[in-house]
C-alpha cells in the first residue's frame, strides 16, 4: 500500500501533524511519500493508495493559495482523500476552526471526517491522531 503525505506548512504545527501521520503509516507497513505543497515538484496521484492532505486555515476560515493552487493540480477528485490540519481557535473561535479542512472534505467527499489540530500536535493531541488514522485505515480497508 502507498501513501502520499502533501502538506502545507509555514510555522511547522502542520508539518508536525504530517511526520507523525507519515510515521504511524510507515509503522503501520506503508510505503510513504511526503509531499511539500508549493515546493517539491508535482505528484501523480494516481500512483497511491491513500491520499492525505494538510492544510492549516488562514484569513478568515481561507484555504491557503498554495493548497488551491495543488488542488487545481491534481485537476480530479480521487476518492482516496483523507484531510487534516491545524488552526488556533482564537482566530474567529470554533465556527472558523480549521475551516480549510472542512472545506476540503466536502470537496473531495471524503469519506472520512477531517482530523482538526490545535496548533503543535504535540502531547495528548498526538492520541487524536492515532485514533483518526485508525478510522481511516479500517476504513480503507472495509473498501478495498
Ligand atoms: C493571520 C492568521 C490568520 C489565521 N486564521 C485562522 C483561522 O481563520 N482559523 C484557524 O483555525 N486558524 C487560523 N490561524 C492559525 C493557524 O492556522 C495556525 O497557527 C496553524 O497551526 C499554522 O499552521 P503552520 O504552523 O503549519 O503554518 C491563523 C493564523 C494567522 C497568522
Amino acid at each position: 500500500m502507498r501513501a502520499l503525505v502533501a502538506y502545507l506548512s509555514y510555522s511547522g504545527n502542520t508539518e508536525e501533524v504530517a511526520d507523525f501521520i507519515a510515521n504511524r503509516l510507515t509503522m503501520d507497513g506503508l510505503a510513504v511519500s511526503m509531499h511539500r505543497i508549493g515546493i517539491d515538484p508535482p505528484v501523480f496521484p494516481s500512483d497511491y493508495d491513500f491520499i492525505f492532505i494538510g492544510t492549516f486555515t488562514w484569513d478568515q476560515g481561507s484555504t491557503p493559495d498554495e493548497v488551491k493552487d495543488f488542488v487545481a493540480e491534481i485537476g480530479y477528485k480521487p476518492e482516496n482523500v483523507a484531510v487534516f490540519g491545524t488552526g488556533d481557535t482564537q482566530f474567529g473561535g470554533d465556527d472558523l476552526f480549521c475551516l480549510a479542512v472542512d472545506k476540503l472534505v466536502r470537496f473531495y467527499e471524503s469519506k472520512w471526517p477531517g482530523l482538526k489540530i490545535e496548533q503543535s500536535p504535540r502531547g495528548n493531541q498526538e492520541l487524536k491522531i492515532v485514533n483518526w488514522l485508525e478510522g481511516v485505515l479500517e476504513n480503507a480497508k472495509a473498501f478495498a
